[in-house]
């Protein structure tokens, strides 16, 4: 709330992983990777060699993953 660009980013964050990301797995796996501290770049160079093909911006939003927390645990 007190911080409108970074709850909006939050917005985008979750919206392309309900879309984008759970087409091939659930968001609670990507919650749980958050929450065990997984390296995000990793994860996406795995996905890719399984035939995940992420845009830029969904490649953002496991950058804003870094940067927060927990981006699914914003709307409190
Ligand atoms: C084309 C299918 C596909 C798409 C789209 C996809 N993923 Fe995945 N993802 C996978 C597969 C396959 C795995 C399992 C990899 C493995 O074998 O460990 C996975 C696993 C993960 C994991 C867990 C990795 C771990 O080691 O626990 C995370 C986090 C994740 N994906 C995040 C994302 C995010 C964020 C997006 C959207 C930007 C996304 N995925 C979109 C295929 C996809």
């Amino acid at each position: 709330m007190q911080q409108p660009a970074k709850q909006k980013d939050s917005r985008t964050a979750q919206s392309i992983l309900e879309t984008k990301c759970s087409k091939c797995h659930t968001v609670q796996v990507i919650d749980a990777a958050i929450s065990a501290h997984k390296d995000m770049a990793k994860i996406q160079k795995v996905m890719e060699g399984k035939g995940a093909s992420l845009s830029a911006s969904e490649r953002e939003v496991l950058g804003i993953f870094w940067k927060q927390k927990n981006p699914l645990q914003v709307n409190k």
